[in-house]
């Protein structure tokens, strides 16, 4: 059957618009340094990353990073800011890589501390999701949680992600090795969340 709600796998030539009441996700750019660094250098909140907390160096080299593969095409890594509505400084971001036709990879979701529990969070998460299945036609995606970071599991299973297991990893960057929950979300699980373009929306 031909899903009119998915693109069919065809990456659209610019990000397309992901907005909720609370929050818009837009590329960065490179004046997003000052706001990034209240949110990826807070060294309580990056303990649980694989990134490790980042300095202005590191923070730089992201941005820049995310704005040399948001030009690339075809596109396969989305970098995303999260900006709350009204207002274009970054205030957090989420990352989807495209790992093949099928399957996208979620990580780095990170919000400024003054806004747990503000409920961006989860509209982060949402949006990411309709990246990946409503705009780029994903059917599956994964993510990996460090089994401490509850706070992250907690928010991460709130937008739809399930348990699929652990595992431990060396992450280089951060230097460190953690021991992992594996999650992930199909399409069909996400159609029937509210909010999604499916069924249940
Ligand atoms: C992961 C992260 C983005 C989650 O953000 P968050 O705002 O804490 O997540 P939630 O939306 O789940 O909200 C936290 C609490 O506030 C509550 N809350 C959510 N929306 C709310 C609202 N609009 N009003 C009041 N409370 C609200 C939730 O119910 C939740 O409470 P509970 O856990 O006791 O049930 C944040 O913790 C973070 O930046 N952590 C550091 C980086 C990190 O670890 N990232 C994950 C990498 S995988």
């Amino acid at each position: 059957m031909i899903d009119t709600t998915t693109r069919g796998g065809r990456p659209p030539a610019t990000l397309p618009v992901l907005e909720t009441a609370l929050v818009r996700l837009r590329d960065h750019r490179a004046d997003d340094l000052d706001a990034m660094r209240l949110v990826w250098s807070d060294a309580d909140a990056m303990r649980h990353l694989s990134t490790g907390v980042m300095d202005d160096a590191r923070i730089r080299r992201r941005l820049d990073e995310a704005m040399a593969t948001a030009a690339a095409t075809p596109r396969h890594h989305y970098q995303l800011a999260a900006c709350l509505q009204g207002d274009d400084r970054p205030i957090g971001g989420i990352r989807l890589d495209v790992e093949d036709a099928t399957t996208g990879y979620a990580g780095v979701l990170t919000m400024a501390r003054h806004l747990r529990g503000s409920g961006c969070a989860p509209d982060i998460g949402r949006l990411m999701l309709k990246l990946a299945f409503a705009e780029l036609g994903l059917t599956r995606v994964r993510s990996m949680t460090s089994l401490e970071n509850t706070d992250a599991v907690r928010a991460i299973t709130r937008f739809g992600f399930t348990p699929t297991g652990e595992t431990e990893r060396y992450f280089a960057e951060a230097d460190t090795t953690m021991r992992l929950l594996t999650m992930e979300i199909s399409v069909d699980t996400w159609r029937t969340m509210p909010g999604s373009a499916g069924p249940g929306a």
